[in-house]
């Protein structure tokens, strides 16, 4: 091994930049702070963190040995493994999945642009109060042609990276942005717990307070960390399948996925503690970072140098997970329907676009929308929790059984271990595919579905 060519661990680096950028997004630093807020803080997130264990990083195996064996999209995949049979209608979930996600995921990414060209304007240079702040972040959200626009920017600006395929350049620019936004977030989270009441952040996020767990509570994190890690709808079985020849996949996958829990607790470093000290409620919803976020880059020196740094990041995270999201699609029109990769990026973009129109009105522009059908959610977190939580849950139980009971779990390992590396504690993974995960979620489901506590 003491001649290790330079491009055989560039191809194993490559990978784990384009799995991170799909993983690590809007999920850590929007969703999981907000969700973690909502859910009464350190019980939900000693929750998330023994999912990601337990079924996290089976699954994300799980789904690369899929990958790397049939080298196809998720579709493709189950019919190369299992021809004839309904399994394929998994892959096919996912694929929808992807849809769902990505038409709400792609107004939130908007939002992200708009901050960014306020932080370029000078918006973010003086310090602003929680007030001052929220009363921003309203007029943004509830501006329709705003909030329109900006999501079909995004969705543009992903449309025209997928149509060129996920190419090297991507990997490229991943590798220099990713540390980039992780050397960021360390600054400003030392910022954060340092500011004035900041410590009872800390107690908020790590102090489990166990009278808090109900089922939404359960079924949340459950979802949190499969969404973060992006599984449940075969993108690990996408990217797995570009994996190159001879490299350690065990150690690629569970590297992702510490690297995306970790930068999950660190934007949780970074918010709670910011929100205790300018007296934001932990529950304040989708719109948490948003209005929190600002009004700590003004307490730091060149504070709107930080705002336009953490925003273009921000921005760029987003859309390396967005990638990740249409390249799903694009991927089963091209290889099953027989697309041309510039058609499906374009056609399937854009019947994007108006799928998250609603999603786009339903923060005040549009009260049907913003109040769905009277039942009391937005259209936008009635879609967040439909695809974001309940579709991957579903996914990810179905590959378990999959893997667990039709595949194979010999045949697993022996994708993951194909070019000699070993997974650690192999039975271990066995057992959990088997068992765990598919008792868990369906336990976390079916109690969910007779509580009917569905949001
Ligand atoms: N993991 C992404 C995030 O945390 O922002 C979201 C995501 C991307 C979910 C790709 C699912 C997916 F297939």
């Amino acid at each position: 091994m003491a001649t290790v060519s330079r491009g055989q661990w560039s191809g194993r680096m490559g990978f784990i930049f384009a799995a991170a950028g799909s993983a690590i997004g809007l999920g850590n630093i929007w969703r999981f702070p907000y969700s973690a807020g909502e859910n009464g803080g350190g019980a939900f997130v000693l929750i998330y963190l023994f999912f990601v264990a337990a079924i996290g990083i089976p699954v994300v195996l799980s789904e690369l040995a899929i990958g790397r064996t049939t080298q196809r999209n998720p579709v493709g995949a189950f019919k190369a493994l299992v021809p004839g049979s309904l399994w394929p209608w998994v892959g096919g979930l996912g694929v929808l999945t992807g849809f769902g996600i990505l038409a709400f995921y792609a107004v939130i990414a908007g939002w992200t642009l708009s901050y960014l060209w306020g932080a370029l304007t000078g918006v973010y240079g003086g310090v602003l109060t929680a007030d001052e702040s929220l009363s921003l972040f309203n007029e943004l959200i509830t501006d329709p042609t705003k909030a329109i626009f900006l999501s079909g920017l995004f969705l543009l600006l992903t449309i025209l990276v997928v149509r060129g395929g996920v190419s090297k350049g991507i990997e490229r620019v991943t590798k220099i942005l990713m540390p980039l936004l992780l050397i960021i977030l360390v600054i400003l989270a030392i910022r954060s717990v340092t500011l004035p009441g900041g410590m009872d952040g800390l107690v908020y996020l790590f102090k489990p307070d166990f009278s808090k767990i109900t089922v939404t509570v359960v079924m949340s994190a459950l979802g949190q960390a499969l969404f973060s890690l992006s599984l449940g709808m075969g993108a690990m079985i996408t990217y797995g399948s570009y994996f190159p020849d001879g490299e350690n996949l065990p150690n690629a996958g569970i590297t992702v996925a510490i690297f995306d829990t970790a930068i999950a607790i660190l934007a949780g470093l970074i918010i709670f503690p910011a929100l205790f000290s300018v007296g934001v409620e932990p529950g304040a919803g989708p719109g948490l970072v948003f209005v929190v976020l600002p009004s700590i880059f003004g307490s730091l020196p060149a504070g709107n140098l930080f705002a336009i740094a953490f925003y273009a990041l921000l921005a760029i995270a987003a859309l390396t997970s967005t990638i990740s999201l249409l390249e799903v699609v694009v991927s089963y029109f091209v290889d099953e329907k027989g697309w041309s990769r510039n058609k499906s990026a374009w056609v399937l973009g854009i019947f994007c676009f108006f799928l998250a129109i609603p999603s786009a009105l339903a923060n005040g522009a549009s009260p049907f929308f913003s109040d769905f059908m009277g039942t009391g959610v937005d259209f936008l977190s009635l879609n967040n929790n439909l695809w974001g939580n309940y579709s991957l849950s579903l996914g990810a139980i179905a590959l378990c059984i999959f893997v667990g009971y039709k595949w194979g779990i010999s045949n697993a390992l022996a994708s993951l271990e194909a070019s000699g590396h070993k997974l650690p504690a192999p039975a271990l993974f066995g057992f959990l595919v088997r068992y765990v995960c598919p008792v868990a979620v369906g336990a976390v489901l079916i109690y969910v579905i007779v509580t009917g506590n569905y949001f």
